[in-house]
């Protein structure tokens, strides 16, 4: 199976599973934190706060895993004819993408690894009752400029968001070569 995927320049079905799967979690993870940011504090809001951080833990187990995944399983190759400034986009744009999917729920959990949870506990709260550690040793002055860092990162999300729904839709739309589908994760006839 993994043979075809890679006969027809596409991303194999761990690799394309793992996408749509962060994809839609990311979606649902903004909507979330746009929420509970909005809320005043209270029983609500830390329920939707535990699911914020409960959606981003996983975010950052799968990234992970899509990471490793990518080093053992490299990607299909970008077809011949692609520009050279489109192959410099997309690298740029997949790297960010990483750099988000990472750096996003760690900067979440050092700003809650350095706030009012770390005063009275060394584990946060998840849904459903469960609970994670938090980030040991961290100085309490990180709390700011890791709440900082997270919401730029947010606007850089919007961003690569963005441009990469735009290179979506121009390879599926407009050039319909080899690259439109190469995400799509079942193997054509
Ligand atoms: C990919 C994963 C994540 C995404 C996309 C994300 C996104 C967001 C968004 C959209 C907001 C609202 C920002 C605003 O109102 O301007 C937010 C706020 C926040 N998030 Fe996340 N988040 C992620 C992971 C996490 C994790 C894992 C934690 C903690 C364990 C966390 C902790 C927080 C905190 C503490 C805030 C409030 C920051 C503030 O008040 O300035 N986030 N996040």
């Amino acid at each position: 199976m993994i043979t075809r995927f890679a006969e027809q320049g596409r991303y194999d079905i761990g690799a394309a599973g793992l996408h749509w799967l962060i994809a839609v979690l990311l979606f649902a993870e903004i909507y979330v934190g746009w929420t509970f940011g909005d809320m005043d504090r209270g029983a609500v809001r830390d329920l939707w706060f535990d699911w914020h951080k409960s959606v981003g833990i996983t975010i950052l187990i799968l990234s992970l895993a899509r990471l490793g995944w990518r080093i053992v399983n490299p990607p299909p190759p970008l077809p011949a004819r692609t520009p050279r400034w489109e192959r410099v986009v997309a690298g740029l744009s997949h790297f960010g993408f990483y750099m988000i999917m990472i750096g996003l729920p760690l900067t979440g959990w050092a700003a809650v690894s350095t706030g009012r949870a770390a005063l009275t506990s060394d584990m946060m709260s998840l849904a459903g009752g469960l609970s994670w550690p938090l980030l040991p040793g961290l100085p309490r002055g990180l709390h700011e400029p890791m709440e900082g860092v997270h919401e730029v990162l947010v606007k850089v999300t919007y961003v690569l968001v963005v441009l990469h729904v735009s290179a979506a839709l121009k390879h599926q739309f407009l050039d319909r070569g080899r690259m439109a589908g190469r995400m799509w994760p079942f193997p054509r006839r």
